[in-house]
């Protein structure tokens, strides 16, 4: 059955300009892209999306980064969406990221990884309605 994720280009890799990269690869990979749109988020925004993790010693650093420039934010849908956006962005930390990830190529530190995906079926909904709300 088709599932739906949602993506994110990072400001490391806007900046750098991957954007074009990472967009063909997605495409390679046979995801659609139902929506897509660039924009800086803000912190309050960022918050919100990030809010499981605001315990985390490396929290705020980690919203400062989020909207410290533009990000391309992506509504996907393919076979298994999720856990395949996931396998082809790789691990957190591009040092221990597979040899062909989007993370491994494109990711500087795990701070600056490039990408992120949703980690399951309730975060994809929640971060698609917080970003795609129409
Ligand atoms: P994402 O949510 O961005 O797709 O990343 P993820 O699932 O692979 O990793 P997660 O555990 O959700 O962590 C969210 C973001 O926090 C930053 N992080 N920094 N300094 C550290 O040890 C550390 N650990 C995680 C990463 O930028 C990660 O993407
Ligand atoms: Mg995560």
């Amino acid at each position: 059955m088709k599932q739906r994720t949602f993506a994110m280009i990072k400001p490391d890799a806007v900046s750098a300009g991957y954007t074009g990269q990472i967009i063909e690869l997605i495409e390679r990979n046979g995801f659609a892209i139902l929506d897509m749109y660039k924009t800086t988020l803000s912190k309050q925004a960022v918050e919100v999306f990030y809010a499981v993790h605001k315990e985390r010693s490396f929290f705020g650093e980690m919203v400062d980064f989020v909207i410290s420039g533009p990000v391309i934010l992506l509504a996907l849908e393919k076979e298994n969406a999720i856990a395949d956006w996931r396998t082809l962005i790789g691990a957190t930390d591009p040092v221990k990221a597979s040899v062909g990830t989007i993370r491994k190529q494109y990711g500087k530190n795990v701070g600056s990884n490039a990408v992120h995906g949703s980690d399951a079926s309730e975060t994809a909904e929640q971060e698609l309605r917080l970003f795609f709300p129409n």
